[in-house]
């Protein structure tokens, strides 16, 4: 499963970058809005640090001005994937978008069905936010497994980004699942990398090699 971060932040971007397991950036307007400072100079800035495709989001509501707002974020740099959110006209701008050839990362999706529809139209990509179905009481990680099962039944290759997770089980459980991506907050890569037994190796290990280091 590949490993995406979730956020705008130029220094969580950088330091998880550093650990050199990312592969791509997903970024969305209250993201942005944290950072207070130009969307366009925000989106170029990740581009030229991550490796990998990153996701800016199209915030026009008709077809033809989604496209024309895609067309220029897509501009910005070689590895801008757009993100449209899920509805009639999104998906209408995602089918000549990515006849295009301009990748489309079809977004607020809860559902299988509009899963299959992002797909049908092109959509390189669909992000499913698992954290806010949970919140509502409903399965996130199982609209996860429907849409897994569904793309695999037909062959398609769509790749599915498990989003808005909430906590480190949420990774385990969509890479169980086989899903293709999870787009990870920068506090649950920081949960993720740490266990106190090694924390309590590191310092046993450090310290034992003290006492013979000089020998
Ligand atoms: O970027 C899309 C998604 O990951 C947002 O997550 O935490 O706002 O539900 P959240």
């Amino acid at each position: 499963m590949k490993l995406f971060i979730d956020t705008a932040n130029i220094d969580h971007i950088k330091e998880i970058n550093g650990w050199g397991i990312l592969s791509g950036v997903t970024t969305n307007p209250t993201l942005c809005s944290k950072e207070c400072r130009s969307f366009k100079d925000m989106i170029k800035e990740i581009a030229a640090i991550v490796d990998g495709p990153i996701s800016a989001e199209a915030l026009s509501m008709k077809k033809d001005e989604i496209v024309k707002e895609a067309k220029e974020l897509a501009s910005i740099a070689g590895n801008i994937v757009i993100k449209v959110p899920i509805m009639p006209d999104g998906l209408a701008a995602t089918k000549i978008l990515s006849e295009e050839g301009i990748d489309i990362n079809m977004t607020l999706i809860f559902s299988a069905n509009q899963a299959m529809l992002a797909a049908a139209a092109g959509a390189r990509y669909v992000s499913p936010f698992v954290g806010r179905l949970d919140d509502i009481g409903n399965d996130g990680m199982g609209v996860i497994e429907e849409i897994m099962e569904a793309y695999i039944n037909f062959d398609i290759d769509t790749e599915v980004i498990c989003a808005s997770i909430r906590h480190p089980q949420h990774v385990v459980d969509a890479a169980l699942i086989g899903c293709d991506i999870s787009t990870i907050p920068y506090e649950v890569f920081k949960k993720m990398i740490k266990h106190p037994l090694t924390d309590k190796g590191i310092e046993s290990f450090q310290q034992d090699w003290e006492k013979i280091k000089g020998l």
